[in-house]
């Protein structure tokens, strides 16, 4: 039987398939065509329209579970942390392909992988902290229905991409 938190792990994984294909863009970074500057673009618009509301309904709704269950509002302060630097290096990222024009392609290529790295870094184990750990302790004190009322419904409010698995916004991959 399908675990209660499947359509969060396949939520999860679609998010990481998207990442992944973004990343590999970013390896293979030439110059400044319109193509590529289109692309970060779209990771730009991916990182804050669906991955960042995506933190954000969790916090609320799942590490807020998880802590409730675990009797201790502490248990889930580190992943928040994580957030906090996921967001921090969005914004990085961000500032680097804003920047674009005042330095070399090469330069500022380099500096979009190195931000990108980060981001990636801290992305990874994230996901999977959140799989391996938190995911189990909501399957296994709660059943389906409950994790779909109490986790999965209310996070739905804060991504409107978050709706069956990624073909919310028309994006391309
Ligand atoms: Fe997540
Ligand atoms: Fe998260």
């Amino acid at each position: 039987m399908a675990r209660p938190t499947e359509d969060i792990r396949e939520h999860h994984k679609m998010l990481e398939e998207r990442l992944h294909g973004f990343w590999h863009n970013i390896e293979s970074l030439q110059k400044f065509s319109d193509q590529e500057r289109g692309l970060l673009d779209d990771l730009m618009t991916f990182l804050k329209e669906e991955l960042l509301p995506h933190a954000e309904g969790e916090e609320k709704h799942l590490y807020g579970k998880v802590a409730e269950l675990m009797r201790n509002p502490l248990f889930t302060k580190t992943m928040e942390m994580d957030h906090q630097f996921i967001k921090q290096y969005i914004t990085e990222l961000e500032t680097v392909i804003k920047n674009v024009h005042k330095e070399s392609a090469d330069v500022t290529i380099k500096r979009i992988q190195t931000t990108a790295s980060k981001l990636q870094g801290i992305i990874d184990p994230h996901f999977q902290k959140e799989n391996d750990v938190y995911l189990p302790i909501l399957d296994e004190k709660l059943s389906k229905e409950q994790v779909e009322k109490e986790v999965i419904e209310p996070m739905h409010a804060y991504s409107g991409s978050h709706e069956g698995h990624g073909h919310g916004h028309g994006h391309h991959h």
